[in-house]
């Protein structure tokens, strides 16, 4: 019995018929089983004697049984593993890769501009205190400037900002000019209560310029003016700054770049002028400084913004704002670096 069974369990290939094997011999009603159930009709003598050889026996094919168990699951698992090994040298399949969206592109080249030369890169808060907005940038509620940006309200303080200037208000309470000048541009997003159409978006980005320090002049204005132009268009742009008006400098300005369209010749998208106006900038207003608990008898500089929005239009002839809001990838990805 004994030597039929290992020459079973020998012969197996299956986990299976292993098992039937095991049933069979050692199971309740296995063969062995059946041997050691038939000893109570033994002669009391003969019990030990046949018991411990049954016992010998059972224990045996039970070992034999264990380790062709553990050969044959061996086996499967290899042959698991062969059949599901994996060809690494196949090409993979290609995952799209985003990239920044052109307005990001651009505020990121002027981000980069300024770093340069020392400035901070800051970003405020898109839901911004009226206080801010527009108080501590010298206009007081009944202002009639406030009307130039028709302003989403969120509750009687609390609104969308409608510019970036706000930060300028925030870094100059917070700057200690022990440490030096005061330099930063801050990019983001701005709100306006406008209805949306070809030049119109009711959100859109602007970059904050401020520069403070002690003997800043508006030429110092104008040379960074002109080195930004430079760097984002090419040499051959210039500048002209307009007298304007913003409540928060003074003198204000409007800043133009020559006209992409026509190098300046004059044609219908300058309006026969070759200027193209891009930013609005100035010397801070003293109360602007004063209101932040800066001396302005002291301190003194520039503040600038400008819209990346408009200069990504002009840049690459864009004529619908709204193209940069809409997200359709066919025409985000003209703008692709990757080529
Ligand atoms: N905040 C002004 C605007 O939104 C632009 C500006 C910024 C003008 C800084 C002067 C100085 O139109």
């Amino acid at each position: 019995l004994r030597d039929e069974g290992l020459a079973k369990i020998k012969a197996t290939d299956n986990l299976k018929s292993l098992n039937d094997i095991r049933v069979a011999l050692l199971g309740k009603k296995g063969k062995i089983t059946e041997v050691l159930h038939g000893m109570k009709n033994l002669p009391a003598e003969e019990k030990p004697k046949v018991g411990a050889f049954a016992n010998t026996v059972r224990d045996t094919l039970t070992e034999a049984l264990t380790s062709q168990r553990e050969k044959l699951e061996e086996l499967a698992l290899d042959a698991k593993l062969n059949a599901e090994s994996i060809d690494v040298t196949l090409p993979g399949t290609p995952v799209a890769e985003g990239e920044p969206h052109v307005i990001q592109q651009i505020i990121d080249q002027m981000c980069d501009l300024f770093m340069g030369m020392g400035y901070q890169v800051l970003s405020g808060p898109e839901v911004e205190e009226e206080r801010y907005n527009f108080e501590m940038m010298n206009l007081p509620k009944d202002h009639p400037a406030r009307d130039m940006q028709d302003t989403f309200y969120l509750s009687s303080e609390i609104l969308m900002r409608t510019q970036t200037s706000p930060m300028q208000a925030r870094t100059l309470e917070t700057h200690d000019f022990s440490q030096g000048p005061l330099k930063m541009v801050s990019p983001g997003v701005v709100f306006r209560r406008d209805t949306d159409d070809p030049t119109h978006s009711h959100q859109f980005h602007q970059v904050e310029g401020l520069v403070i320090d002690k003997h800043i002049t508006m030429a110092d204005l104008k040379g960074t003016l002109l080195l930004m132009v430079h760097e984002l268009f090419g040499e051959k742009f210039n500048v002209r700054l307009r007298p304007s008006y913003f409540p928060f400098t003074e003198p204000s300005v409007e800043a133009d770049i020559t006209c992409m369209n026509c190098a300046g010749k004059g044609c219908s998208v300058c309006k026969n002028s070759g200027w193209i106006e891009v930013l609005g900038a100035g010397m801070v207003h003293p109360n602007v400084l004063k209101m932040a608990g800066v001396d302005p008898d002291v301190y003194g500089g520039f503040a600038f913004g400008v819209g990346p929005d408009r200069f990504a239009m002009l840049k690459y002839g864009v004529d619908d704002i709204r193209d940069f809001y809409l997200n359709d990838v066919r025409f985000l990805t003209q703008f692709s670096k990757k080529g």
